[in-house]
């Protein structure tokens, strides 16, 4: 299985994209010469904070990604009579991503997922984390990555138009170890693909588990849920879990259970046989590690495709079993249960507490890397 740190060089940083960013840019215009990039004030946080929305377009997908928390704020893509909608859950001002919200798009970190109780010991020393989903840690924290800005260096890549964003956090923020630097390039490429490069350096020994929240919704804006898409997962394995979604550290067979996704599926078929508080598919899948597509989403309605490929070695999929309607998206649709979906590519939750599970410890000297794509086509 993949290991955390690849021990690569450090980040490229094309002579070109440098450039780039020292041009000087009015909000919504071009940026220079690069084809298909633009970028617009969208506004400043409680703290007077300038957000940037950098506009990536290519082939025939145009993807909106915001320097607040690295946000995917949306992703159009047409269906299979061309008609072009966003196919994710989110708002279209700065106001709802400040307010109180699950994740929509976010960049997602220190360590994505939970640790149990919000405690672990590395190299000998105890740490204690905000408890923000009793009776464990989730997503980073009070203020994780999603609730930071991020610095925006856009730059055209031999692949098509890219923004890299970057932040820095210090050692002891939200209780971890370590001064650790994390860019996060988003490139939108020809193919109709969105393509996330994560890379990250560390002074300090420090548990990482970065991912991406973004909720689809491959109906694009309407009061349909997701529960007639239909998933594959190249996952012959997942990680079950307690009653507080923490693993139990044991790897199972999905074979026989409704959690086998291994030919395709429509979500909701048994969806009702994964019972609990609130139910639904919230899981960790043990990716089978195989070139190509290792999760794909077919929305029957629209003829809507989504194919993730990662070098993670795990997916949460989340049904979007905690969506209640207290969030009224974009186009006024009120986000109910199972309105979204997500496919976090990461390590496996709580990780730092089962060493069978693969290292998502990142020391000094090593650097994390990651790529997770999405690619939109039609049936
Ligand atoms: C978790 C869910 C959680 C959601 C929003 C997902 O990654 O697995 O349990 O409710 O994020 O926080």
């Amino acid at each position: 299985m993949n290991a955390l740190a690849t021990g690569a060089g450090r980040f490229p940083a094309p002579l070109l994209g440098c450039l780039l960013s020292l041009a000087i840019v009015a909000p919504g215009v071009a940026l220079g010469d690069v084809k298909g990039l633009s970028k617009m004030d969208f506004g400043k946080t409680k703290d007077g904070e300038a957000v940037e929305l950098y506009t990536l377009k290519n082939g025939r997908i145009v993807v909106k990604v915001a320097t607040y928390g690295a946000t995917i704020v949306s992703i159009e893509a047409p269906d299979r009579d061309g008609k072009v909608d966003d196919v994710t859950l989110g708002f279209d001002t700065l106001e709802g991503y400040l307010g109180e919200h699950p994740y929509f798009g976010a960049t997602v970190g220190r360590v994505a997922n939970r640790i149990a109780k919000g405690k672990f010991t590395l190299d000998g020393e105890d740490y204690t984390l905000a408890v923000n989903n009793p009776p464990n840690a989730l997503h980073g924290g009070l203020k994780g990555f999603n609730r930071v800005v991020w610095k925006a260096r856009p730059f055209e890549s031999p692949e098509g138009p890219a923004v890299e964003m970057t932040y820095t956090s210090p050692d002891g923020e939200e209780g971890y170890p370590g001064n650790l630097t994390v860019a996060v390039t988003f490139t939108v490429t020809a193919d109709d693909e969105l393509k996330i490069d994560y890379k990250a350096t560390t002074d300090k020994a420090t548990p990482l588990n970065l991912s991406n929240h973004t909720y689809f919704n491959l109906g694009g804006k309407t009061d349909a849920s997701i529960l007639d898409h239909e998933l594959t997962l190249v996952a012959s394995h997942y990680t079950p879990v307690d009653d507080t979604l923490i693993p139990t550290g044991e790897i199972v067979p999905v074979g026989g259970t409704p959690l086998d996704f291994t030919k395709p599926v429509a979500i909701g078929a048994r969806i009702a046989k994964m019972t609990g508080d609130p139910g639904g598919y919230d899981h960790n899948f043990v990716l089978d590690g195989k070139p190509g597509a290792l999760a794909t989403v077919y929305d029957p309605r629209t003829g809507r495709v989504v194919e993730m490929k990662t070098t993670e070695p795990g997916v949460q999929f989340y049904s979007g079993n905690f969506l209640d309607g207290s969030n009224v998206g974009r186009g006024g649709v009120a986000y109910k249960k199972h309105h979204g979906m997500c496919l976090e590519a990461q390590h496996f939750p709580d990780s730092i507490h089962h060493p069978n599970f693969p290292n998502a410890v990142l020391r000094p000297g090593e650097t994390y890397t990651q790529t997770t794509s999405y690619r939109f086509s039609t049936r």
